[in-house]
């Protein structure tokens, strides 16, 4: 019998925090070191996932892809995880940013398919404030997920390492409201700029360097 997926979303509340680029770059390296069936479903409205895989996919229209990518509206994953979710072995949602958290139920109730959540943080004040705000909505998925006795793992990091002073101060003030954060975190990486759907990112010199620790710690935290 086919096997449910694990389902996993890289988010936080607000955007430009790096939600789509690590959920591309995590996604294609799952597919290709752990030699997994790899799903990314792209639920933002502005399909950044979409475009850059399409993108990507006319200039090499000869090579196969290492992630399958769709773009769906949050009302219908649900319905096509039901269809289709079997045919992977992992699935990633990459969700649009939430401006309240009623207004975006749809996106919210997104998360409670997942069995792993890691949310990006950039090292700032700011941040620091919207990412406790998206705690609360991780506390009442996890309490959903409890009553269904099902877990979901929750972890933090910090992006773009490099480009903020107060990446400490953050770590430790979302540490002490109960988020767990991961002891690798990302500086801006020049393979981020131009993620790709047929190689991993892994096989560059950057990649091995820099994001491999990241992702070891991803595939341990998450099981996969
Ligand atoms: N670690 C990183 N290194 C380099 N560029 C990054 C990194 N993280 C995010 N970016 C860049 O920041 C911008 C916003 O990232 P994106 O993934 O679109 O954010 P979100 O999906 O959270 O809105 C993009 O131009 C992306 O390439
Ligand atoms: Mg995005």
């Amino acid at each position: 019998m086919a096997k449910d997926p694990k389902i996993f979303s890289i988010c936080n509340s607000k955007g430009g925090v790096g939600k789509s680029v690590v959920t591309m770059m995590v996604a294609v390296a799952v597919a290709e070191q752990k030699n997994k069936k790899v799903l990314v479903i792209d639920c933002d409205s502005q399909a950044s996932v979409l475009a850059m895989y399409e993108q990507e996919a006319e200039y090499y229209p000869d090579d196969t892809p290492l992630i399958d990518v769709e773009a769906l509206s949050p009302r219908r994953v649900n319905t096509f995880l039901k269809r289709f979710g079997s045919d992977y072995d992992v699935i990633f949602i990459d969700i649009p940013r939430m401006t309240d958290k009623k207004a975006d139920n749809p996106t919210v109730m997104l998360l409670y398919n997942c069995d792993g959540i890691l949310v990006p943080v950039i090292g700032s004040g700011v941040d620091a404030i919207a990412t406790q705000e998206f705690m609360e909505i991780l506390e009442e998925c996890k309490t959903f997920k409890a009553e269904m006795k099902e877990d979901l793992i929750c972890h933090g990091f910090i992006n773009r390492r490099n480009l903020r002073k107060s990446n400490a101060e953050t770590e430790t003030e979302l540490k002490q409201a109960g988020l767990k954060m991961f002891s690798n975190s990302l500086s801006d990486l020049r393979i981020f700029t131009t993620p790709s759907v047929f190689s991993s990112p892994l096989s560059t010199a950057e990649g091995n360097r820099r994001f491999e620790p990241f992702f070891k710690e991803f595939c341990r935290k998450f099981k996969i």
